[in-house]
């Protein structure tokens, strides 16, 4: 087949829609083509750049013409196998693994091994590198003639999965290697991975836009490498560091120091900790060291890796099964600690919810210093009987909040009781409930205060919620003011907030003259306020923090109701019944749970709420919907989800749809613009079929809506 270079292309913009039909079909086939070239017999007749024109303007013209989009289009596929998610790749040489050193003496040991099939005399020294076990993921990365061409992950050390394309997105790698001596050929292997400062603002993101939250930063940079969005993976903060290679035409140096050093001369990050050593005394020094400093590391770790340093030496111990002789991973222990159990203190959360938190005798794990755990609700109290004053083991994992393990029965006191879980509200006395689960019949785990806004902890929860960056966002307003604010009774309910700069002007003293303000700061947070007195329905919605409405219940109310009075109206109308056609309404809306509207109705029964609503909406302006892209191929589409989807749950799908634009509905019409079937689809699907709407695979949407 002819490369496409030789032809003259008609420009993207001036093709109709009948040639754009036609060459997506001729891209297709010559990027297959060359696909099978490259991956299958390892002969491509075009260059790297020329194929990559290919595969742009193939994305080019499927961004204008969505509808267009083939079933074998290229931009379904990241490397050579269509379909399947990832392609896959055969590693030129082998992703293998280390073997482990638990303890001073496996260290020793393996030193020793190294020296025996040496065969190294008593004073010859043998060099190593040592450096961080990063907690992350391993990558091997192509670059030819100094150009990133591939990324694979490990898989099973011989054949990985393609992720050339995520690869590409991530900042810290570079697409071309600079300076010289630049091997032809080099695999460059390493970690990526995710900075736990970074894992714990995106939990926060995900929570908030009901995402899904990782339980580490190690999962958290796998599931963000591993999506076939790569608009996803863009956005997801991955690091990336060097320290071994694969295929390599002519390596440069002859020490796995120096190679490092030319890896960071060519732009790839290293690891800055990396030392070389020569004595196991030294290698357990390094290790300790690195220990103490492991929490305020900017990676996660797990251990150390020493490596033999020379090269020659490396090539001479050689491997055994799947890990090398030359390299071996020395573990950290557990992070596990022994305590006392001062004391249970019990917080209120904005729903209410009583949290039980272990107060600890300050106690070291891992580096960090611990003096509060988890001890989730009065369930698992009661099961691991965990007392007021016992010994408690306590443990942090990455960076999840430490936990109580399990109790030291030999040290517990002979006057300890079992603990009581209060019944009523630790801040404001009113009665602590566990709700009836009406599905289950069992009682909900958590017991909750019923004070509502008597009860101040409750208030100060909500009001955080209120101000929270993904509701009213007021800069100036964090958790310190809030609660400072509310302590001098100067904002009680969050329409409090909107008169607060009126109700400073009568106050003594006035805002601007109490410590820590002045008037300068005084003004920018009133301007603050004022900035946020024009807000989006839905963010309105969301911030009065109503049990069961998240952003994405909050989206969908603002979506259906239009506008806050027409919301208010409705709600207030499905309290008078199960039977309303305002309740009927409301719990027939896709997207709305039960739970949710029934929450939303006893919101508004409460006449205090139905004040306070009524108050912040004569103190600002709501306006439709926010953060609707308008230039997404789905915008103003509407779209229908049928069957089980794979990758993302059903209101994840529903949620990004909106986010872009589209309208989600749960049937199927004249006037459906796509229907996306999952497995098992059944009847919306063959009415999707009969009525000629476009059906997509679940595959076929997500590249669908990544092309924007
Ligand atoms: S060297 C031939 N160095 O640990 C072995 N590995 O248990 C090359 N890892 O799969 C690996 N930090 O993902 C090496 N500084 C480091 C590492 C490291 C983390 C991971 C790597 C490997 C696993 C082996």
């Amino acid at each position: 087949m002819a490369a496409a270079k030789s032809k003259s292309l008609t420009p993207v913009d001036a093709l109709d829609k009948k040639a754009a039909r036609r060459e997506l079909a001729r891209l297709a086939h010559e990027i297959a083509y060359h696909d099978a070239r490259y991956h299958g017999e390892d002969d491509p007749d075009i260059s790297d750049a020329e194929y990559d024109a290919l595969r742009r303007r193939n994305a080019e013209i499927e961004s204008l013409f969505p509808e267009l989009v083939r079933s074998d289009s290229p931009s379904k596929r990241v490397g050579s196998t269509p379909g399947s998610g990832f392609g896959k790749i055969t590693h030129a040489v082998a992703m293998l693994s280390l073997s482990n050193a638990f303890d001073d003496e496996d260290v020793a040991d393996f030193v020793e091994r190294v020296r025996r099939f040496l065969g190294l005399g008593e004073d010859e020294i043998v060099a190593m590198t040592a450096e961080p076990k990063i907690d992350g993921l391993s990558i091997s990365l192509r670059y030819e003639k100094g150009a990133f061409i591939q990324a694979a992950t490990r898989g099973d050390g011989a054949v990985g999965e393609d992720v050339t394309e995520n690869v590409r997105v991530i900042d810290t790698i570079p697409d071309r290697l600079k300076g010289r001596s630049i091997p032809d050929v080099l695999e460059v292997r390493g970690e990526i991975y995710m900075s736990p400062r970074d894992f714990a603002d995106l939990n926060l993101r995900q929570e908030k836009s009901g995402g899904k939250v990782f339980a580490n930063p190690r999962n958290a940079a796998a599931g963000s490498l591993r999506q076939l969005d790569v608009a996803v993976t863009a956005k997801r903060p991955l690091k990336f560091f060097a320290y071994a290679w694969g295929e390599v035409s002519k390596a440069p140096k002859a020490t796995q120091y120096a190679m490092c050093e030319s890896f960071a001369a060519w732009g790839l990050p290293v690891n800055a900790d990396m030392e070389r050593v020569t004595t196991v005394d030294e290698m357990l020094a390094y290790y300790a060291d690195i220990e103490k400093r492991r929490a305020n590391l900017d990676y996660d770790i797990d251990g150390v890796v020493y490596k033999v340093d020379d090269l020659a030496l490396q090539e001479r111990l050689g491997f055994v099964s799947r890990s090398p002789r030359w390299a071996i991973a020395h573990k950290f222990a557990a992070e596990q600690a022994v305590t006392v159990l001062n004391d249970i203190d019990i917080q209120v959360g904005r729903t209410g919810a009583l949290t039980p938190v272990a107060k600890l005798e300050p106690v070291t794990v891992g580096g960090v210093v611990v003096s509060n755990a988890s001890l989730h609700n009065a369930d698992e109290i009661e099961r691991k009987d965990v007392r007021v004053g016992d010994t408690v083991v306590v443990q942090r994992a990455g960076d999840v909040i430490p936990q109580v393990v399990s109790v030291v029965l030999e040290k517990r006191p002979k006057s300890s009781k079992p603990y009581k879980f209060p019944t009523t509200c630790p801040a404001c006395d009113s009665p602590a409930v566990q709700d009836m689960d009406e599905d289950s019949e069992k009682k909900d785990v958590v017991r909750r205060c019923t004070g509502g806004f008597i009860c101040p902890a409750q208030t100060i929860e909500r009001l955080r919620h209120f101000v929270s960056r993904n509701a009213f966002d007021i800069d100036g307003l964090g958790d310190k003011n809030i609660e400072a604010f509310f302590d001098l009774k100067l904002i009680h309910t969050p329409n409090d907030i909107f008169s607060l700069e009126d109700n400073d002007k009568a106050q003594e003293p006035r805002l601007k003259d109490r410590e820590g303000w002045g008037a300068q700061s005084a003004a920018k947070l009133f301007a603050a306020i004022d900035a946020r007195r024009t807000i989006a329905l839905d963010r309105f919605i969301y911030a009065l923090g109503i049990r069961h409405v998240g952003e994405t219940t909050a989206r969908v109310l603002a979506r259906v109701y239009g506008s806050a009075d027409h919301w208010v109206d409705a709600m207030t109308a499905a309290g008078d019944g199960p039977e309303s056609t305002a309740y009927l309404d409301l719990i027939g809306i896709d997207g709305i749970g039960e739970a949710a509207a029934d929450a939303v109705v006893a919101f508004f029964k409460n006449a205090r709420n139905a004040k306070i609503v009524s108050a912040l909406l004569d103190a600002v302006t709501t306006v439709p919907l926010d953060s609707v892209a308008s230039e997404s191929p789905i915008s103003g589409k509407t779209v229908v989800f049928t069957g089980t989807l794979e990758k993302m749950t059903r209101s994840e799908a529903k949620d990004r749809a909106e986010r872009l634009g589209a309208k989600v509905s749960g049937s199927v019409s004249k006037k459906t613009d796509y229907v996306v079937a999952g497995s098992d689809a059944g009847s919306k699907l063959k009415k999707a079929e009969a009525l000629e709407i476009d059906v997509l695979s679940e595959d076929e949407w997500l590249s669908l809506i990544a092309t924007d």
